[in-house]
């Protein structure tokens, strides 16, 4: 595969290029720039970080998990391209000395470049944006003292990148790299065998945790009319490319509760790469976006060729592992009735920021005349695959929006739900903790303080 970008400022032409070479391993192992760091390889530790620019302006990236194909026509900075052409310090570089935010200094670089990045797109939230970066041994008040006092000085001239311009955006780039949704149904519907990357937050791990060997591989993140989100009066339409912080900034909008739970979803680099194809397609039982899409009612939209079908989004999971996806079909979108914003999501996992679910309970119960007309309650993490509780359901619609009527429809959930006991939770406790959410609906409804962040004394 042939593909090209601007590392540092430079262009870099690749020619030959192995599908799954990570950004992180060329770094360090064919260009020497090894201030990159390698913590965990998974994603998880936030010490690979770079800032990739593209279309969108800046973003910060795991390089330990991005293959080089994705990074075609971008702009890269690592570390080492971070300070002045005279050796200038950047604003973030000078805060952290000034406020001792670095000791052993393997976190530096990947803070640094977080914090980069943060600086230049102007954000001033700076617990989020430095939530998927890890320090053993500084502690974080003296960093989020340094990107506070960095963010009062204006961001370097030198650090304004734009993408690559030679790599035209809609052009094809061979098989592998399709330009627009209807080259990749062609080349999919071809090699049917191939394996599709979206984000890699899944697939890179295939790579680097379990060695696997994937070629052939199509990468979707050329495909453009893949990505974003469609509004109008009757309906919402994300496409399947649409990344997790991309879709956070919707739903902050639409369904803030929805919007909020994203937050908590990984980090600013995981939800930067990981889009909501990939987080419905890989049919994992913890994905956070199935239960709260499921709970708005949402429709999956599938492409083989040119032939498309469309399906209640529950009806997509058919079991553990299995989901109804024929060879050669890919997920094009997920769209969504516009309604009257009646969703809360409660992601429940042992780690406020960057931590899966144990269990993640989506609720979307409507209520006419204090008589509940219409109920939607969808999970992650109560069975081998996402699922609507339709006992709990059932038990809701038709009764009046009362504590007994939530006590009675309580007991669906052992109908609904055989959960499984695991690392993140026991099987008891999952059960609980689905009855205490419902409790906790009804409670935020009626004006009940219900802030799990804040203990009371
Ligand atoms: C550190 C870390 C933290 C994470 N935290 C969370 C979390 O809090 N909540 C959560 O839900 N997930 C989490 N994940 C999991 C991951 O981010 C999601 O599952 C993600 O949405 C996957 O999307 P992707 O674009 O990266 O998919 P990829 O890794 O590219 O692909 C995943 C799977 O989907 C297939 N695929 C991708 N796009 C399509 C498509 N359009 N059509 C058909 N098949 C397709 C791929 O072939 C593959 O099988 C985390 C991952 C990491 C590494
Ligand atoms: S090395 Fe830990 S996130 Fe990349
Ligand atoms: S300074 Fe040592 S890990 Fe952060």
């Amino acid at each position: 595969m042939d593909i090209t970008f601007l590392l540092n400022g430079e262009t870099v032409d690749l020619t030959g290029v192995a599908p799954t070479v990570t950004l992180l391993d060329w770094l360090r192992e064919d260009r020497g720039l090894t201030g990159t760091k390698e913590g965990c390889n998974e994603g998880d530790c936030g010490a690979c970080t770079v800032m990739v620019t593209d279309q969108g302006g800046p973003k910060a990236l795991n390089a330990c998990i991005l293959f080089l194909p994705q990074l075609h026509g971008k702009a890269i900075r690592t570390v080492e391209g971070v300070s002045g052409p005279e050796g200038d310090l950047h604003p973030v570089q000078q805060a952290m000395i000034d406020h001792h935010g670095s000791q052993c200094g393997f976190c530096t670089p990947g803070f640094i470049m977080s914090m980069a990045v943060g600086h230049q797109t102007g954000a001033t939230d700076h617990d989020t944006q430095l939530a998927g970066n890890l320090c053993r041994c500084t502690g974080y008040a003296p960093i989020i003292r340094a990107a506070k006092a960095a963010a009062d000085v204006p961001a370097p001239d030198w650090l304004r990148d734009a993408p690559e311009a030679r790599a035209d955006a809609s052009a094809e780039a061979g098989r592998a790299l399709p330009g627009s949704s209807d080259a990749l149904a062609r080349a999919y519907e071809q090699h049917p065998n191939a394996t599709l990357v979206a984000g890699a937050t899944d697939v890179g791990l295939w790579v680097t945790k379990q060695l696997r060997d994937l070629d052939p591989v199509i990468f979707l993140n050329r495909c453009d009319d893949l990505k974003g989100v469609e509004i109008d009066a009757d309906c919402v339409r994300i496409g399947a490319m649409t990344d997790m912080e991309d879709l956070r900034a919707v739903m902050a909008d639409l369904h803030p509760s929805y919007g909020e739970m994203i937050r908590r979803y990984a980090s600013v680099q995981v939800r930067n790469a990981a889009t909501i194809g990939g987080n419905i397609a890989n049919g994992s039982p913890i994905g956070d976006n199935p239960p709260a899409l499921i709970a708005l009612g949402a429709s999956l939209h599938l492409r083989k060729g040119d032939t498309r079908r469309e399906m209640p989004l529950e009806a997509f999971f058919l079991d553990y592992g299995k989901q109804d996806r024929l060879p050669g079909e890919f997920v094009e979108a997920i769209s969504f009735p516009r309604q009257p914003d009646r969703l809360k999501c409660y992601k429940l996992s042992k780690r406020f920021d960057q931590d899966i679910s144990a269990v993640c309970g989506c609720f979307n119960i409507t209520v006419t005349d204090g008589t509940v007309a219409e109920a939607r309650v969808a999970f992650g993490g109560m069975a081998g695959i996402p699922k609507r509780a339709r006992h709990v359901e059932v038990a809701l619609e038709g009764q009046p929006w009362e504590a007994a009527t939530i006590t009675m429809a309580q007991a669906g959930f052992e109908q609904d739900f055989t959960p499984l006991g695991d690392m993140r939770a026991s099987a008891a406790y999952r059960l609980e903790t689905a009855k205490a959410m419902l409790e906790r609906y009804f409670a935020e409804d009626i004006g009940g303080a219900q802030s799990v962040l804040e203990i009371a004394p």
